[in-house]
């Protein structure tokens, strides 16, 4: 079968390895890629929100299985493009469609869900440009910390977090008036939850569901979890306090819940679902849904994977999931993401990558990369590549991770020293 790959970020550099793995793949296609996917697959110039482009490459290449890597074509509607097209009616196609995808495109949406789901979450508000007096009065007695969300699609920089009323104020009205255009036209106000993150990965048919390995990134740039939010600068599956007991609760509370709610309401859901977790006096809290896989989780989630991917992916478009065969990785996999100077502020672009060849034991993954005309490697994006290892514990492969980091060079490179420095 030929299979295409949206997207062109680490998250997709991980995933086209696993699927180029398959013997059921012939031949793979990734949109837009990267310097890395290369490796494995053909890479076209399609943007993935560019819906027709997406199906000129679907025809031209005899396509049978899309799987869409990054939200934003899924919250614009890409899989209800292929459902209602009678070109690509018979292409399995892995995303949920637009309405569906809100749980991760409108966070009022995955709010109303989860409280219409009895699924554990921060207590929230919701205010647009009509409710603005009720808003600055309700924050005006709320207790700091206090979250502020715009409610759609923000590039990762929606959720702002502040310790002062006054403040919180002046970001509502802020976000209110446009901050971050129509993304902010309304703005959830939750409660703070204060406890350890984690992300559970799940892959549903609509009917049943799996659980991928679980994995816990590291968001901010600065050492000890300071300083602004990134994409994502380490992972590490699987994080030891996640226990038992606590996936199951998890899976009691939260994804059985979440499956019975995507099935009342109709939604057509066949994908990932990204279930991002707080634990608060050791209870599972939702802090939000996505309808794609992490990154940099997924770095180490397919490390861990070792069955077919595509199989999986198959499954799943053909509502047999309960027959995937899902073999999990005994070892650990950690992922030390290296990215341009000044990230995620300004940075700049272009710079010669060296060092990579040189890489011994662990999986080197491209995000923000590309060749030049002379086939060498330039950074070519804030996170640049990802370093993936095993090891029989989670420090082993943090270990390696960092050992083989160390060897790559480019101007301006930068990564955290202590990912899963809360884990020991
Ligand atoms: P989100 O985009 O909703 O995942 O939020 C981004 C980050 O903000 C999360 O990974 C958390 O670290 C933090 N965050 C979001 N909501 C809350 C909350 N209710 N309490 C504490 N931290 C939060
Ligand atoms: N690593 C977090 C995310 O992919 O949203």
């Amino acid at each position: 079968m030929n299979v295409l790959l949206l997207g062109g970020g680490g998250r997709e550099h991980a995933m086209a390895w696993r699927l180029s793995e398959s013997p059921l793949c012939e031949n793979l296609y990734v949109a837009p890629g990267n310097a890395g996917t290369s490796d494995y697959a053909t890479n076209l110039a399609v943007d993935p929100n560019n819906f027709s482009a997406v199906k000129d490459a679907v025809m031209a290449n005899k396509v049978g299985l899309v799987v869409c890597g990054p939200e934003e074509p899924l919250v614009r509607g890409i899989k209800d493009f292929f459902k209602a097209d009678p070109d690509l009616k018979t292409v399995r196609f892995i995303g949920p469609d637009a309405e569906a995808a809100q749980l991760e495109g409108s966070k009022a949406y995955a709010k109303e869900f989860m409280a219409e789901f009895d699924i554990p979450t921060a207590g929230y508000r919701r205010f647009n440009g009509e409710n603005l007096a009720a808003g600055l009065a309700y924050l005006d007695q709320a207790t700091p910390p206090i979250v502020l969300k715009a409610d759609g699609l923000a590039a990762g920089k929606g959720v702002v977090i502040l310790n002062d009323c006054g403040e919180a104020k002046d970001e509502l009205k802020a976000m209110l008036g446009g901050k971050f255009g129509d993304a902010s036209s309304e703005v959830v106000v939750e409660d703070f939850l204060d406890g350890i993150e984690f992300s559970v990965f799940v892959v549903t048919d609509g009917e049943g569901y799996r659980v991928l390995p679980v994995a816990k990134d590291y968001k901010r740039i600065g050492v000890g979890d300071t300083g602004p939010n990134t994409g994502g600068m380490g992972s590490v599956s699987h994080p030891p306090f996640v226990d038992a007991e606590m996936m199951e609760k998890v899976e009691q509370r939260v994804i059985k819940p979440t499956l019975e709610g995507i099935q009342k309401r109709n939604l057509d859901y066949k994908g990932f679902i990204f279930i991002g977790l707080i634990v608060v006096e050791n209870e599972p809290y939702v802090i939000e849904y996505n309808c794609r896989m992490g990154d940099p989780e997924t770095q180490s989630v397919m490390a861990r994977l070792n069955s077919d991917f595509l199989q999986l992916c198959l499954k799943m478009a053909d509502e047999e999931l309960d027959q995937a065969v899902i073999d999990i990785e005994e070892r650990q996999a950690a992922t030390i993401v290296l990215v341009s100077g000044g990230y995620p502020g300004a940075y700049e672009k272009g710079k010669l990558i060296t060092g990579v060849e040189d890489v011994e034991g662990s999986k080197v993954f491209h995000a923000g990369t590309k060749r030049n005309k002379d086939g060498a490697v330039l950074t070519n994006g804030g996170r640049v590549l990802a370093v993936t290892s095993y090891g029989d514990t989670f420090e082993d492969a943090l270990a390696l991770s960092y050992e083989n980091a160390k060897k790559i060079q480019f101007e301006g490179c930068h990564y955290r020293g202590d990912i899963g420095f809360d884990l020991y």
